[in-house]
């Protein structure tokens, strides 16, 4: 049985990922800040008779990061999902984050949550993944971190934080390629989740069930490439 960790389970696409893969019977990690509100999560665990375990993990808070690594230590995760993130505003809020309206100190949490946690999750478990059998570090980016795809401003915070997180993805697979740990970044499209909002036209069961397929094909030699859901490449 495959294992995975999830950072974000609480709702939205993480919540999905842990559903549908749980599914697939796959042994889950299931990581949220606060597991005594995450009632929907501790169901999916209690009905999955010991494969879905609710672990409390603020990816802000890096002290938390390295004692769950230790205490998974010798535990193979074959893939570690860096799903938790951050906008930093309501998607339909006027200049959301638009030139000449930036609050840097939100900007700051933003990088701090969608940028470096990820990579603090990664160097903290990257003995776990190396020991399992898929070897997979998964990045949820989205496509307006894309440069090359870029048509239109605004979102400067949420952008460039998943910009730099695309540079690092990137990064990380030619530094682990000698360990044999492969990343890869993905478009969930956008999905009506709390932070996609109901107007997005992808609901979370149709986006992971894309990801799902992503993963499926992603061989074994593939490392540092960017998937939308739909299983289309993205350019960085
Ligand atoms: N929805 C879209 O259209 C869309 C499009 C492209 C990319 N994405 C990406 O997909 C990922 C998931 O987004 P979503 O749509 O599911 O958003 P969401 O519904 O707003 O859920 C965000 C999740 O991240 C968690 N989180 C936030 N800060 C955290 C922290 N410091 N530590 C641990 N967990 C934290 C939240 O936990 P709490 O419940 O504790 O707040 C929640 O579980 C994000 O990386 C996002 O950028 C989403």
């Amino acid at each position: 049985m495959p294992s995975m960790l999830v950072t974000g389970a609480s709702r939205g696409l993480g919540f999905e990922m842990v559903r549908q893969f749980g599914d697939d019977g796959w042994r889950i990690h299931a990581c949220c800040r606060n597991p005594a509100g995450a009632d929907a999560l501790n169901a999916l665990a209690t009905a999955s008779d010991g494969a879905i375990t609710v672990h409390t993990l603020d990816v802000g808070e890096p002290a938390q990061i390295d004692a769950l690594a230790a205490a998974l230590r010798g535990t193979p995760i074959d893939m570690l999902v860096n799903n938790a993130g951050l906008l930093g505003h309501a998607i339909d809020e006027q200049a959301a984050g638009a030139f000449g309206t930036l609050d840097y100190e939100n900007w700051m949490q933003v990088h701090a949550i969608n940028t470096m946690a990820p990579l603090r999750v990664a160097e903290a478990f990257v003995d776990h993944v190396a020991a399992s059998e898929m070897k997979l570090m998964f990045f949820m980016s989205t496509h307006m971190g894309s440069i090359t795809d870029l048509a239109e401003g605004n979102f400067y915070p949420y952008r460039s934080s998943k910009a730099a997180l695309n540079l690092l993805v990137k990064a990380i697979s030619i530094d682990l390629t000698p360990r044999g740990v492969r990343t890869l970044a993905v478009h969930p499209g956008w999905v009506s989740t709390d932070m996609g909002s109901a107007a997005a036209p992808v609901t979370p069961p149709e986006s992971i069930a894309g990801i799902r397929r992503v993963v499926a094909a992603y061989g074994d030699d593939q490392t540092g490439r960017f998937f939308q859901y739909d299983g289309k490449e993205l350019p960085w």
